[in-house]
């Protein structure tokens, strides 16, 4: 605990100043109405009404942990990024896992995709990857995030999520049914944040000490298992105990029993993307691994829980902008619009200077840049100058980009993204589908069609279950003969 909490000195105000009396406040005598000069009674008051702040937009409900990656594998062929340089390295990460849809005192056991978000407090600055536990997404053009987002939400008239505009929005966006058949599945409701894997789900460019460019996506493998939770099972945990995601990795640290993920990467050379049969920067679709066999690079253990929630969860940002040397992004039309959406959201939620609070600024070096002052601004920087080029000394531009320069072609305009070879909305989604035991397959038409049943407009239910029909006629079929019965 804090050193507050031992103290056994006076109780103060925020200035410091002794309280002699902190249970009444003042009045004009026995009786009478409180007086103005009450001073701590308005601070107490005023500090109150401003301890929160904007909640995340999305992933507003979740829970972190410290912990440690540690190299495996020699991937110094693929990237020069130091803290992946040599087998054994260590570096301290922080990880925040969430849900997507609900607000921040949500339930943990909900049918929703899970945030895993990993900052890595490199030597060259903070890394930071900001995936989830699928590893494929609704959509692939962030133009529609808004759209999809609302959708998820509350309605602005009823207030509550809506199946109407869930299967309305899903069955007008047919890229959507790679997710949708996974996110109904089995692993779609993970029993706790241990027992679910990770994924970096976009793909990255590494980029190696002579230039040459990769294209990676991570895998993070849970070692604890993959256990889920069935709709009805979930339904009553989730009434009965709303926080057993976040209790439960709390838990499990305090016993210590630290878990971890096995971490693996995908490797592509550069020049294989643009004959690639997939389109390798569609996050509706994955890179089979026959195609590109995930190779194990090191282990992430989380093993030390946060001490104040509000300070290292609450406050804390993960941006997908946040690249060090040797990684950086891909023309994926989703990550593109991503690294302009969460500093801002930052900036908005946490303020100008959220990058140093603690949880947030690089540990295993030193930000140094010319921005200054604004709200909360502690004056670290003292009286050094605040311009570059100087010549006074100070921190300088190094010359050398994070990552390396692609090709363009074309002219300017709303494009959408290249189709490739066997690109479709729904191949994939057909092949998962097929992959199922009946069992799953089963569970999945139930999952689905308990949801669809509760559309009010056939239009908007039929367009749904074709786009499924179109993954594969079984599955479409099955599930309109459920979808009916329920609807009766
Ligand atoms: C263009 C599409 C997307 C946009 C515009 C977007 C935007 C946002 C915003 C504004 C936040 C709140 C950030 C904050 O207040 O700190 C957020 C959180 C998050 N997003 Fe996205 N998002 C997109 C797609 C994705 C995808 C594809 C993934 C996973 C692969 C993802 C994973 C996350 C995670 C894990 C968080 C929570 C981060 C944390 O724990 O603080 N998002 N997103």
């Amino acid at each position: 605990m804090t050193a507050q909490h031992e103290s056994t000195g006076p109780l103060t105000t925020e200035a410091g100043a002794p309280v002699a009396d902190n249970q009444n406040s003042q009045t004009a005598g026995v009786g009478g109405p409180v007086l103005v000069q009450d001073q701590l009674l308005l601070e107490k008051l005023a500090h109150f009404n401003r301890e929160r702040i904007p909640e995340r937009v999305v992933h507003a409900r979740g829970a972190g942990a410290y912990g440690t990656f540690t190299v495996t594998a020699d991937v110094t062929p693929y990237t020069r990024a130091k803290f992946l340089s040599e087998i054994g390295k260590e570096t301290e990460v922080f990880l925040r896992f969430s849900t997507v849809a609900g607000n921040l005192g949500a339930a943990d056991a909900v049918r929703d995709p899970r945030g895993f978000a990993l900052k890595f407090y490199t030597e060259e600055g903070n890394y930071d990857l900001v995936g989830n536990n699928t590893p494929v997404f609704f959509i692939k053009d962030a133009i529609k995030f808004p759209d999809f987002i609302h959708t998820q939400k509350r309605d602005p008239y009823t207030g509550s999520q809506e199946a109407d505009n869930v299967w309305d929005f899903w069955g007008l966006s047919p890229e959507s049914t790679h997710q949708v058949t996974w996110l109904f599945g089995d692993r779609g409701i993970p029993a706790s944040y241990r027992h679910m894997n990770g994924y970096g789900s976009h793909t990255f460019q590494w980029t190696n000490e002579a230039g040459e460019a990769f294209w990676v996506k991570y895998h993070f493998k849970t070692d604890q298992g993959i256990r889920t939770l069935a709709q009805d099972e979930a339904d009553l945990l989730a009434g009965k105990d709303p926080d057993s995601h976040q209790r439960d990795l709390r838990e499990a640290i305090e016993r210590g029993e630290y878990p971890t993920w096995t971490v693996q990467v995908q490797i592509m050379p550069a020049a294989e993307a643009a004959t690639y049969r997939f389109n390798p920067f569609d996050l509706t679709k994955v890179w089979p691994h026959a195609d590109y066999p995930p190779i194990e690079i090191g282990k992430l253990e989380l093993n030390r829980n946060p001490e104040n929630i509000f300070a290292e969860v609450e406050q804390s940002i993960f941006s997908p902008h946040h690249f060090v040397p040797g990684i950086g992004p891909s023309p994926d039309k989703m990550l593109q619009g991503r690294l302009f959406a969460y500093g801002d959201a930052h900036r908005y939620r946490v303020g100008i200077n959220g990058d140093h609070l603690p949880v947030n600024r690089p540990r295993a070096t030193e930000a140094r840049s010319h921005g200054r002052d604004g709200a909360m601004y502690d004056g670290r920087h003292g009286g050094a100058k605040n311009y570059e080029p100087n010549s006074f000394g100070g921190p300088t531009e190094t010359g050398r980009a994070l990552w390396e320069p692609q090709p363009v072609s074309g002219v300017t305009g709303d494009h959408v993204a290249p189709s490739h070879a066997e690109d479709d909305d729904f191949v994939q989604a057909g092949n998962l589908y097929r992959l199922m035991s009946e069992d799953e397959k089963s569970r999945l038409i139930d999952n689905l069609a308990g949801f669809i049943s509760k559309v009010s407009r056939d239009d908007i239910a039929q367009r749904a279950i074709e786009n499924f029909r179109k993954a594969d006629e079984d599955y479409g079929k099955r599930l309109e003969a459920a979808v009916a019965a329920l609807r009766g």
